[in-house]
């Protein structure tokens, strides 16, 4: 199988659409416009080209990272490797094939040298619908999990093998406010985000003596395309506007809703040194919404004692 050298860049595998912005520098010293949280840093990004991996590698550029995505929409990866400038390239891959999620994690290290970052945000919700469990459709359950666990999976696999020699690194995963309390989402949507802390903590067992940190970051629901989508299709007819608006109404805390760039800020954080400490952790951020549930209590009319 061909390795992916910068050498052999001109004979990437056809699959494997690189966009690259020609630049003087790839080592993140030259940006002027961030704060340096993650300055040198390198990072990959897999679900890259939208929503919430996107908005994180802004976010990472920002802090002075460079970042390589890689997604299976090669358009949409194109697009925001473009729209994110110099500091950032893009690398089709589907994460639920091993071989090509290796291929990204050797293409970063030939390219880079070092790989710093890990953040696995690739995923999928599967179809919206929340069926009972009796007619649960195993096939979508095996797609879902395919992405959001196997495909995790694969990540932090190839990410340690190339971090232990490097004695660090940062492996961040997304979980969900639906891997927190049942009902919140279908089953196998569900069931996969509640085995993302699962995974965190296992390998982040293994991988402190390594002195590699693992985390996951549960969001709470935001108005990103795969959201959107779901919404859109339990409220048929609802234009994406009303959809957006049912979306930032579902909160608990008052004055805020939570966007991309919350989920964006709380891996910098987690993939920088400020979390030099911080591992096996699953930072939930959601404005309080699974901290707290009311008992069903009857109302004091209801009971005819006013
Ligand atoms: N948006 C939310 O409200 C929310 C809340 C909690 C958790 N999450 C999780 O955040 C992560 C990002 O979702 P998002 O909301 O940004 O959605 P999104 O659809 O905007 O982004 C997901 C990205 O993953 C990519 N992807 C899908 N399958 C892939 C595969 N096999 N290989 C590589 N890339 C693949 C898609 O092309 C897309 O670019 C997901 O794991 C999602 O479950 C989202």
């Amino acid at each position: 199988m061909l390795r992916l050298t910068s050498r052999f860049c001109e004979f990437l595998p056809r699959r494997m659409v690189l966009v690259r912005r020609l630049s003087s520098s790839f080592d993140g010293s030259s940006s002027k416009e961030h704060n340096g949280r993650l300055e040198g840093k390198i990072a990959l990004i897999t679900g890259g080209a939208s929503g919430l991996g996107k908005a994180t590698a802004r976010q990472f550029i920002w802090e002075g990272a460079t970042v390589v995505l890689a997604d299976i929409n090669s358009k949409l990866g194109s697009e925001a490797a473009d729209e994110l400038g110099s500091q950032a390239e893009f690398i089709e891959c589907d994460v639920t094939m091993e071989e090509q999620v290796s291929d990204v994690v050797d293409f970063a290290m030939d390219r880079y040298g070092r790989l710093d970052i890990l953040h696995n945000s690739a995923g999928i919700a599967g179809p919206p619908a929340a069926p009972d469990i009796a007619s649960l459709d195993l096939g979508h359950f095996d797609q879902v999990m395919a992405v959001n666990v196997r495909g995790t999976l694969a990540g932090i696999k190839h990410a340690a093998r190339v971090m232990g020699p490097m004695g660090s690194g940062s492996i961040l995963c997304i979980a969900s406010i639906s891997g927190l309390l049942g009902g919140l989402g279908p089953h196998p949507y569900s069931i996969s985000k509640f085995t993302i802390p699962g995974i965190v903590r296992s390998v982040a067992s293994e991988l402190c003596s390594q002195g590699i940190r693992v985390n996951c970051i549960s969001p709470f629901v935001i108005g990103t395309p795969l959201v959107v989508e779901q919404f859109s299709q339990l409220y048929r007819g609802a234009g994406r506007e009303r959809v957006l608006e049912i979306i930032s109404g579902l909160g608990e805390l008052k004055g805020a809703n939570c966007e991309e760039i919350d989920v964006a800020k709380a891996a910098v954080y987690l993939a920088s040194d400020d979390a030099k400490y911080v591992s096996g952790h699953n930072l939930v951020v959601d404005g309080g919404f699974t901290g707290s549930k009311r008992l069903n209590l009857p109302m004091l009319d209801q009971m005819g004692l006013v």
